[in-house]
Order: structure tokens, then sequence, then C-alpha cells
């Protein structure tokens, strides 16, 4: 029946008879003329109808509305000189329905405007609940074609090029290491158990490999129990992937060449490798972040050092008690930030303090190069002191100097916030610039001030790096992010393979040897039959769409995604259920409606 898709036409085709389905993107009325434009998938089409020359299907043509599914047979003719469309590929065409036929017709009222030519913002409420509305939208389906070619690329280059084999791995499992709140489900059969669903398919991919695989992958979905945000979701998908035999920097070359693969397929662009890499120590020293974002400078300068005999009692203090002193310098920081915005009741001094910090001292370069301070700062820095700052910062007059002080934690924290928002605020990112690198050495372990213990920052499994095996507590490990943009997209380590290691990480975690068997038992008794060293990664591949699509959040890159609530409102779940089923499945609610 269908001859050809809308998109697909062009003047080549003039003279031919054509037969194409798809559905009223909109409807206009020329003084007895109507012009339709039709769209599927591919793109969309002009059909033309007039009680002269097409009096079958002028009638038909009058009563369609938006959105009609609709079948047409027409003719391909040139579009008339004053008409042609330089904007969309088949704007040199028009179709003279000689047919059409409506195939299902629109019998509510729209909740919003559909057409590939509105530009609407619709609420995204209404758009997650009529999400297969949204969905025919440009913008979204663009989206969704992205994601697609970009999971084609990936296969492709892992399968095709390198020899990666993907293996479906269980969903319904145990509780995995990736140290989120679980989402899990009762098990009928055996009362009173129950089943988790995989935060990432760590464990069995580590099995893949004492199997002999040696090189997986799988575009796996993961589920996470957490904090959403417009980078999380509670089921989310990786590129996961584990590979043998292979050192930390094969790993890093073979990843730059899947993502330059990725750029070069889906965006035509000659991404440069290798990638730059960064160790976390200096990270967090010149940027306070573990994730970057290196498209624009903003480097915070650490000054402790000269401030801990310091007359100015905070700085004194924060170094005393194991804190830090750090600055942000903001070239012509002076001109748009006022005092006013750092002071308490200032958005600046409100985003620091929403990372912890109790105040935001400054110092100002003036124009003709005097040093322009207030408050305590000002009568307890020494001319020499000040010469130093300016030296460390490179300040110039029109510069701005922020300081943070306090525990390195919050320091840190506050002035990436702040570096973020200015960066924002002064135009400093330029939103053509592609920025990935490595952040390599993540520490093993991070203080759970909560629980009083340490907690191991990317999961149980990861090597210590081999120079550290001395103090396992403050060592580094062989762990690594890639950062897009200031996104963590990937994280990956090299793995423990070392039964006595693996014994002395979970100790050092105050994991017990009963409670390592009880969780993990069947992982560490794989490694007695013969493991082979080995090292994968997790993409976050919503947010690589995300990032190469241009938008904010990874809602708009998945086809039905939750709310912040983590709720989708197109099906409205979470449900209730039946008290039979529950009795089913040996469980009770301690959930009391409110009345
Ligand atoms: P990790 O927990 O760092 O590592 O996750 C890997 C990547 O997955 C993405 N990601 C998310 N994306 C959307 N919503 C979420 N809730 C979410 N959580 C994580 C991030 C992150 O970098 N098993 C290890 C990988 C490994 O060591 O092989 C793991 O899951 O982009």
């Amino acid at each position: 029946m269908r001859t050809h898709y809308c998109g697909e036409l062009r003047s080549l085709h003039i003279g031919e008879t054509v037969t194409i389905n798809g559905w009223v993107d909109r409807r206009r009325d020329h003084g007895g003329v109507i012009f339709l434009d039709l769209r599927d998938r591919s793109g969309t089409v002009q059909i033309v109808s007039d009680p002269q020359r097409t009096p079958d299907s002028y009638e038909s043509a009058n009563a369609l509305r938006n959105e009609y599914v609709v079948e047409i047979t027409g003719t391909v003719t040139q579009r008339p000189e004053e008409s042609l469309n330089t904007r969309i590929p088949t704007g040199e065409v028009e179709i003279y329905a000689q047919k059409i036929q409506v195939l299902s017709a629109v019998r509510k009222q729209l909740p919003f405007q559909v057409s590939t030519a509105d530009t609407e913002n619709v609420r995204e409420d209404l758009r997650l609940k009529y999400r297969y509305l949204d969905l025919r939208r440009d913008r979204m389906a663009k989206n969704m074609q992205l994601r697609h070619q970009v999971v084609k690329a990936i296969r492709r280059f892992l399968e095709d090029q390198e020899g990666f084999i993907e293996v479906e791995t269980p969903i319904l499992t145990r509780s995995t290491p990736e140290g989120a709140r679980d989402y899990i489900l009762p098990s009928r059969v055996s009362a009173g158990e129950w089943f988790a669903l995989p935060q990432s398919p760590q464990l069995f991919k580590q099995l893949l490999m004492v199997s002999g695989f040696d090189r997986y992958y799988q575009i796996a979905r993961c589920f996470r129990d957490e904090d959403l945000r417009a980078d999380r979701q509670p089921e989310f998908t990786q590129l996961d992937m584990e590979m043998s035999f292979m050192s930390q920097d094969e790993i890093f070359e073979l990843n730059e060449r899947l993502v330059a693969h990725i750029f070069k397929t889906v965006k035509g662009i000659d991404l440069p490798i290798p990638l730059p890499r960064l160790t976390y120590a200096d990270a967090m020293e010149r940027y306070g972040s573990d994730k970057p974002d290196t498209r624009y400078a903003l480097e915070l300068v650490n000054v402790s050092d000269m401030m801990k005999d310091s007359g100015f009692k905070v700085f004194r203090e924060a170094v005393a008690n194991g804190g830090i002193v750090k600055i942000l310098p903001i070239p012509n920081g002076n001109d748009v930030i006022s005092n006013v915005r750092i002071k308490p009741g200032g958005d600046l001094f409100k985003e620091a303090s929403e990372a912890g910090a109790k105040g935001l001292a400054y110092i100002r370069v003036r124009d003709d190069g005097e040093i322009d301070t207030i408050g305590a700062i000002k009568d307890n820095l020494t001319e020499a002191q000040k010469q130093e700052i300016l030296r460390r910062t490179g300040a110039k007059p029109g510069h701005l100097l922020l300081f943070g002080a306090a525990d390195v934690n919050t320091v840190n924290k506050s002035l990436d916030r702040l570096r973020q928002a200015i960066a924002r605020e002064l135009k400093l990112i330029d939103p053509e610039k592609i920025n990935l690198l490595w952040v390599t050495e993540f520490p093993m372990f991070e203080w759970n001030a909560e629980e009083k213990r340490l907690d191991a920052l990317h999961h149980p499994f990861t090597a210590p790096h081999p120079d550290d095996m001395d103090d396992l507590k403050t060592a580094r490990a062989q762990a690594y992010d890639l950062v897009y943009n200031g996104f963590e997209m990937l994280s990956g380590s090299l793995r423990i393979y070392q039964p006595e290691l693996q014994q002395r990480v979970f100790e050092t975690i105050g994991i017990s040897p009963e409670e390592a068997y009880n969780k993990f038992g069947f992982l560490l008794e794989a490694f007695e039959y013969g493991v082979p060293p080995h090292g994968g990664l997790g993409y976050g591949l919503d947010r690589l769409v995300m990032l190469l699509a241009g938008e904010e959040s990874i809602r708009d890159v998945i086809a039905f995604p939750k709310t912040q609530q983590a709720r989708c409102l197109l099906t409205d779940a979470p449900s209730g259920v039946d008290a039979k089923q529950l009795k089913e499945l040996h469980v009770a609610s301690t959930y009391k409606p409110k009345v």
C-alpha cells in the first residue's frame, strides 16, 4: 500500500503517483485550496487538494483535523516558484491528492499542539502524561532517533571491530554493591525472601570474566532508589563493559576510540584523542570537583599554607582544624558581582551556604591596582600577604577574589558551586565546545561521618593502586571516571582478583568475613576457580545521549521516564495492589492512608 515515507519525496519523484501514510501535522485553508502537512517518522510533505484539480479528495481534505491518521494517494508535483520551502528536505515538491482515506480520527481535544512547526513550551507533567503525543513532536522524535544511533554505533564498534559479546544478566537478583538504596521484590514461592533489582550488572559481569568471555558488554537497565535530579532516574541505562587481561591504559585507549567513533558516527565530529587525564587529587585542588567542567578556566588557588598564622581567626582556625583556605579568582568580577550578592542574603552567598559555607570573605583589586577588602579580613592581612595572594592568583585590576575557609569538603563544594554559577552568568561556557577528560586515581575509601566508618568510594571490588598497598585506608584506587562537560559520564575500575587483598579491603570498610560471605560469597567462591585480572566500566547512556542532544535533562532522552517523585504519569505507577496479591507474597503493609 504505502509506496514512500513522507520525508523521502524529492523532485526526482515528480510525475509519480505515490501512496503515503501518516498524521496530519497541520491543515490550512487558502481560499478554497486545502494545504496539509503530512507527517511520519521521516519528516513532512505538503499535500494539496482543490475542487478543480482534485475533486475526489476535496471533501475528505476539508474534513481533516490535526493528528488524524490518513492514507493519501496522489501525484508528486513541482511546487510553484513562490512556494518553494528551503527549510524542509521535501520543500521542492507537493502532492496533489487524488484520494484521502481517514484511517483514524482524533476524538478528543489534543492536550497540546503536536505539530513539528510548534515550538511552544508545554508543561512537563502534561508531556509525560501524554508521552505518546510528546514523542510525535520533532524534538523528542529526534532525541529518540539520536539515542538509537548512539546505541547502534556502540554495538557496531564493540561487536564488529573489537570482538565484544553482549550477555544479558538477571533483573531478579540479589543486592549489588553500588551503594544506593535497592528496589526490592517479594518472592511468592520463597516466603519472606526478596529479590533486589540490580543497581548495575557488576557482579555478574565479573563472573563472566571468570567464565572466560574476555570482552563483555551490555546495554543494561539499572535500578537505584535514590534522590532524583535532572541527570538521575530511578531506572536508567548503562553501557556496561568488562574486559580481561587489560591494563588501565589499554582500557582508556579502547574507550577513547569508542567515544571518538560515537562522535564521528552521530555528529560527524572528529574528536581528538587521546583525551586529557587529571588525577582526582589535582581535580579537587584546581576545581574543587571530581567532575570539573574545564571548558572554562576559573581555577581555584590554595593559600592554606599562608594562613595558618593569619591574624584572621576564620582562616587560622580553618587550617588549624585540618581544613583549607582557597580562593576563586574571577577576572572582571568587580563589574558584575556587587557586595550585596556576596553578603548574607545575596544570591552568591546563598549558593555557597547551600554547600555548607558560613561566609564569603573577598578581595577586590580596584582599577588603580589598590586592594579593597572589608570586615575582619581587612585588618588581618599584611601587605606582604596581600601581594603574595595577588601573585598566586595572577589577579589584575578588576579581579574579584572569593575566599572559602572551612573543612576541605565544604570549601571545595562551595567554591565549585560558585565557579559553575559564575561561569554561567559570565557566559564563559562555549556551548560548541566538547570537553572530555579522564579523572584518575580516585581514593579507595571515603569517610562516612554518619556511620563513623570508611565506605568504598567506587565499590569494594576496586583494586588499590599498586604503590599504595601498605596503607589501604588512604590508598588511591585504580578507579577512573570520564567527565563530559562537567558530568560524570562513565565510571569504572580495575578489580581485585586476589582473595587476600579482597579480604583486606572488606576489613578496612568493616565488613566481616561472614558478612562478606553472606553478601558476595558466590563471587568470592568463583574467584577460587581461576580468575583473570579484569576491569571495566559503566557509561551513563542517558547522560551521554542527553549531552549529545544538547538537552538539560535525561528525561528528554528516555522514551518513558519517571518524574522527580519517581512516578510514571502515563501509567500512574506505582499503584496499589490487591490484598490477595499481598497475601500471596507474604507481605503486610504498614501504610495508613491519610484521612
Ligand atoms: P556507577 O555507579 O558510577 O558505576 O555508574 C556508572 C554510570 O552510570 C550513570 N548513573 C546514572 N545515570 C542516570 N541515573 C542514575 N540514577 C545514575 N546512576 C549512575 C553515571 C555513572 O557514571 N558497576 C559500576 C561500573 C563499573 O565499575 O564497571 C557502576 O555502576 O553516568
